[in-house]
């Protein structure tokens, strides 16, 4: 059972939790479910993630929605996916502004049906003031065509003349990133028993630390990210340093 009511007292609180939430398909298989049933199911757990997340006072927690490999998927599911989107926009935001949540959307943009890129802007601009939680949800998201961006942008400042290839530094690179002005993960969770990054914030992660569950989403609870939390309080983070 999840018990805290009030913050917990933990040593070191990571400020940005990044989770891959793998196994709504299997979760579903399982129980001889459509694989949609599913990702209705890993909606309870995004809930109470985020609910976890402004108990403990994380203030950034960045989902894995929609990468941009799963256009491979069946159609059906893609447009199941894209539909399910937009419905939890439309009826959920209004609860996640009054629990102060920041809602940024991470991705490309431009190949999202237009009715969904609307709202996904109109909640954007709804709860843009709210400081409790920024929930960045990657939709239509890859870190490689992140980086890809990033590469044509700065490029283009140096065709420009704006900028000298030998001045290029992190900052520059930084600059260009979706999660710009947010500090990195610190804590990278993917359930379901897989061991692979995805190609989720590869930038970013450099200096994670990795947490992988054998739980699948749908069961991933309250009580199971509580303990990721804890799990990374006792970590050491040298960050290539030495302890001192
Ligand atoms: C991965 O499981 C999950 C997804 C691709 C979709 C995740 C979406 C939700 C949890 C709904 C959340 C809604 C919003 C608005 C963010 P999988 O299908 O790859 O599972 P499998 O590996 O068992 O097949």
């Amino acid at each position: 059972m999840f018990k805290p009511q009030v913050k917990p007292e933990l040593n070191d609180i990571p400020k940005h939790i990044a989770i891959i939430m793998d196994g709504n398909g299997r979760w579903a298989e399982q129980r001889g479910l459509p694989r949609t049933a599913g990702h209705k199911a890993g909606l309870q757990s995004l809930r109470d993630a985020i609910t976890v997340c402004i108990l403990y006072g994380v203030p950034y927690l960045t989902v894995y929605a929609f990468s941009t490999e799963n256009w491979s998927r069946p159609s059906k599911e893609v447009d199941f996916l894209m539909n399910l989107f937009e419905d939890v926009l439309k009826n959920e935001t209004e609860r996640l502004h009054q629990q102060g949540v920041k809602l940024n959307f991470i991705g490309l943009r431009h190949n999202l049906k237009p009715s969904l890129v609307q709202m996904m802007e109109s909640c954007e601009a709804k709860t843009s003031a709210n400081d409790k939680l920024t929930l960045n949800i990657a939709i239509n998201y890859g870190g490689r065509s992140e980086l890809l961006e990033v590469t044509r942008k700065v490029a283009a400042q140096v065709k420009a003349g704006t900028l000298e290839p030998e001045k290029i530094t992190e900052n520059e690179i930084i600059e260009h990133l979706f999660t710009k002005g947010q500090p990195d993960p610190d804590l990278l969770i993917r359930t379901s028993g897989e061991s692979r990054i995805s190609n989720f914030l590869i930038w970013q992660i450099a200096y994670a630390e990795l947490y992988f569950a054998d739980k699948l989403w749908p069961d991933f609870g309250k009580d199971d990210l509580a303990e990721a939390i804890e799990f990374y309080s006792k970590r050491e983070r040298r960050f290539g340093g030495l302890k001192l």
